[in-house]
């Protein structure tokens, strides 16, 4: 038996939270039933489950990895009518859902999936999953300013836990600076912010890593399924960079 809008979101219907409100909201029955307790609980395999007049199944679960192009909304539908990342997902069926965000303007590895589980395990503020960009800005930041950005800087909803930062490269010619940040916090903006924060504002930003995945040279707008062993290699990031195990 699991709970009722943790069956329905892992059968791609939408978020955990977009699920509970279908539920409250009157629009799910099981075995006949409207159900509207968030408590509820069912078992997938047998009970019958309706969503909007719709039996759910449980589907397929699927973990993809896409490089991102800038420019690219990571929402499931954008009323602006920009481009979405599902937009490059050709051939795949399954509604998918992305593992944490990028920025419109950030380009890179984004994860996505319709294992609900899976995207919270990696995206849950205890599990410190560590996540590497390339970060483009402006001027050369001295050393002292890296420094900083490693041991924490102090933004509008606290403090950054410590961060391991270096030069990619330097271009005195254009004076600016490419920089590596691995953090292990997933907040809004939260490299670009940081940036700001020691005056060197980004000018382009890339995700190259999440956990122990690598893009490595997957090119812009591609994408492909995990293997079972990567799959796997970031439940375990998960695991062992959780600081509050219980
Ligand atoms: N930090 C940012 O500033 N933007 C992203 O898209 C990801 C991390």
């Amino acid at each position: 038996m699991e709970r009722l809008q943790k069956i329905i979101a892992a059968a791609g219907v939408a978020s955990r939270r977009k699920c509970e409100e279908l539920i409250t909201s009157g629009a799910v029955e099981v075995n006949g039933k409207v159900v509207r307790e968030l408590g509820t609980k069912a078992d997938p395999t047998t009970d019958v489950i309706i969503v909007k007049g719709r039996r759910i199944a449980s589907e397929k679960k699927i973990y993809v990895m896409m490089n991102k192009p800038k420019g690219v909304i990571t929402s499931a539908s954008d009323p602006k009518g920009r481009k979405i990342v599902s937009d490059f997902l050709t051939g795949i069926k399954e509604r998918v859902y992305p593992v944490g965000r990028l920025d419109y303007d950030t380009e890179g590895l984004l994860l996505l999936t319709n294992d609900g589980e899976f995207a919270n395990l990696l995206t849950h503020p205890s599990h410190h999953v560590p996540k590497t960009y390339l970060a483009t800005v402006k001027g050369v930041p001295h050393g002292t300013a890296l420094e900083k950005l490693q041991r924490g800087v102090k933004l509008e909803d606290g403090m950054t836990a410590p961060a391991e930062v270096d030069y990619h490269d330097i271009d005195m010619d254009s004076n600016s600076a490419t920089v590596s940040i691995t953090i292990y916090e997933g907040r809004n903006r939260q490299v670009r912010r940081m940036f700001d924060a020691v005056g060197h504002p980004v000018t382009r930003l890339k995700r190259i890593k999440f956990g122990h995945l690598g893009l490595d040279n997957m090119q812009r707008g591609k994408f492909r399924h995990l293997t079972l062993s990567e799959i796997k290699e970031l439940r375990d990031a998960a695991h062992s960079h959780n600081s509050h195990k219980n």
